[in-house]
């Protein structure tokens, strides 16, 4: 079983790689049905090879009748028939490693799809031993401190089901019967959900909605501490089963709360970064990069070693506001949905490009910042392309639009014809196929695609430093200008953003311990000179700059 597995023992080697989420179902279709597939995904790897992508993160790829995208499971240990088969699914993971890629899946543990054999089961007998699989009651009046999460489409988290004769809870959609993890079987089998996919050579899992797996009386019904203890023991079992396997946290709660995933390093490996994410796109709006100094100075201590965060921009769910408070919220929409059109639960349904209007700066600012944090970036898929969205589409799907490979009236996704997709492409006219797409992008020097790949080869290059934990942020004042340091043994690399919209110019003075002898790893709109004040650095408007500067030897021993 470790044959097949890359030099996976390498210590935290999730913190040298860039993840590229994507989903099977929209990313190409190999049969032309219409509906992308696992082989589809397979023809795509030397792309995301050639694009510098270290780790894959499929989205849920088993038996689901998709009523919630894939995160509704009706059977665990299959993979949907449209997408393909576990012999897909394998052949993948081969191909993968032997391109250096690694595959995570997302393990989905919460809840089941109520067409899941467990809940009708369960739901039609109170004798049998699935009953105590899920949660029931009389009334539908417990657990009244936890919010849903779907407010909008959902307002209750219990829901009266006539078979049962009780109300079942749901902290998602109805369709998503939660499973109760008081019931010791539950936690058993979720552990051998697990083990079957790593031993399929997953290389690890994104975990989905990890606070919310216990429910207590009286409490919020997050972050309680047997959820804790469950995902301990799913680390632990990973670590002495399938040695250098990851575990990834998606848990949206507050800085003290997401940082005690890490648990001191027992628990995950990885956190997604729910904290900074909107303080990113915050910072772009005000123009005054502060706050994101002031949430990595707050967070970055408290990560474990060989532990990292896992950055992202966004997603396949709404940008979420749930961290922010109500001023933040209001200046986020005024910015961001200026046309009140793209609201959904707690957050924005639009992709990243769209966001920025369309601004491959803007773009290039916010990604060139994730790569050079200490931990991993996550990209999703067509974001590196500038990907647009289609508001007209229900629930979250506007970003889950197919993948624009070509101008062709099927974006090159399938054979199949456009109005026969699994998903319509986008059509709005500054983001559709014709004008956004991989192919015409490879062609022309300096597309987005372009800047993506260069960035990511230089983060590569140097992904020694740049996957360390050492960050030693630049005081600068007033200036619109992000900086830090991301110091190593041999060299010392300096990053600089600019948040404004205007050019802007700047020193920052030289630490003791570097060679006045930079180098440029790249120049996003930037150019630099060394003064007597130091680093004298020129910025574009939303331009960066990542500038190497070798470390001085110490002194020989006498
Ligand atoms: C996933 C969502 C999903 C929800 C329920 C999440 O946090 O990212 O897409 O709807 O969990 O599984
Ligand atoms: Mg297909």
């Amino acid at each position: 079983m470790s044959a097949r597995r890359l030099d996976l023992r390498t210590p935290a080697w999730f913190r040298r790689v860039v993840f590229y989420e994507l989903s099977v179902r929209s990313f190409r279709d190999s049969n032309g049905d219409g509906v992308g597939d696992l082989p589809g995904v397979l023809d795509r790897l030397d792309y995301l090879r050639d694009l510098g992508v270290g780790a894959v993160w499929l989205l849920p790829f088993y038996r689901s009748p998709w009523r919630d995208d894939g995160y509704d499971i009706s059977d665990h240990y299959s993979v949907d028939p449209r997408l393909g088969t576990i012999d897909d699914l394998a052949t993948l993971v081969e191909a993968a490693h032997a391109r250096g890629i690694r595959i995570i899946g997302d393990f989905v543990s919460n809840h089941v799809s109520d067409q899941h054999p467990w809940f009708q089961e369960a739901r039609r007998d109170r004798g049998s031993p699935r009953r105590a699989w899920f949660l029931w009651s009389d009334t539908g009046k417990e657990f009244s401190r936890a919010r849903t999460m779907f407010p909008g489409a959902e307002t209750s988290n219990w829901t009266w089901d006539e078979l049962a004769g009780q109300y079942y809870f749901h902290r998602f959609f109805a369709s998503q019967p939660d499973l109760n993890y008081d019931t010791p079987a539950v936690r058993a089998e979720m552990l051998n959900v697990a083990r079957f996919w790593l031993a399929r050579g997953l290389d690890g899992f994104r975990c989905d909605a990890v606070p919310y797996l216990i429910k207590r009386e009286g409490t919020a019904c997050q972050s309680l501490p047997e959820v804790h203890q469950f995902f301990q023991e799913v680390r632990a079992m990973m670590h002495s089963e399938f040695p250098g396997t990851v575990l990834v946290a998606e848990a949206n709660q507050t800085v003290p709360e997401t940082v005690a995933y890490f648990d001191q390093g027992r628990e995950f490996d990885m956190v997604m970064h729910f904290p900074l994410m909107p303080n990113l796109f915050l910072a772009l709006a005000e123009k005054n990069p502060r706050r994101v100094l002031d949430v990595l100075r707050a967070t970055l201590p408290g990560v474990p070693p060989e532990c990292g965060w896992a950055y992202f921009l966004r997603n396949h769910d709404e940008l979420t506001l749930g961290q922010v408070s109500a001023d933040e919220r209001a200046l986020f929409l005024r910015f961001y949905d200026p046309a009140h059109g793209s609201e959904i639960y707690n957050g924005l349904r639009r992709r990243l490009a769209p966001l920025v209007g369309g601004d491959d700066s803007s773009v290039l600012l916010l990604t060139a910042l994730i790569l050079a944090l200490p931990g991993s970036p996550f990209l999703y898929y067509g974001d590196e392309i500038g990907m647009g969205d289609r508001l007209d589409l229900p629930d979250r799907d506007p970003g889950r639009t197919p993948m624009q490979w070509t101008a062709d009236p099927s974006a090159g996704f399938s054979s199949a014809p456009a109005d026969r997709l699994t998903r319509p492409l986008v059509t709005d006219p500054a983001y559709a196929p014709s004008v956004r797409n991989v192919a015409d992008e490879e062609r022309v020097p300096f597309s987005l695609l372009g800047h993506m790949r260069n960035l990511l080869r230089v983060r590569g290059a140097h992904a020694a430093i740049f996957g360390r934990e050492r960050f030693v942020g630049v005081d600068l004042g007033e200036s619109p200008v992000l900086g830090f340091w991301r110091p190593g043994a041999e060299y010392e690399v300096l990053c600089l953003y600019n948040f404004s919209e205007e050019p802007v110019a700047g020193d920052v003075p030289l630490a003791p311990s570097v060679w006045a002898a930079p180098v440029e790893l790249v120049r996003g709109g930037s150019s630099s000179t060394l003064g007597d004040a130091g680093y004298h650095f020129r910025l574009s408007r939303r331009g960066f700059s990542w500038t190497l500067f070798p470390v001085r030897s110490p002194p020989a021993a006498a």
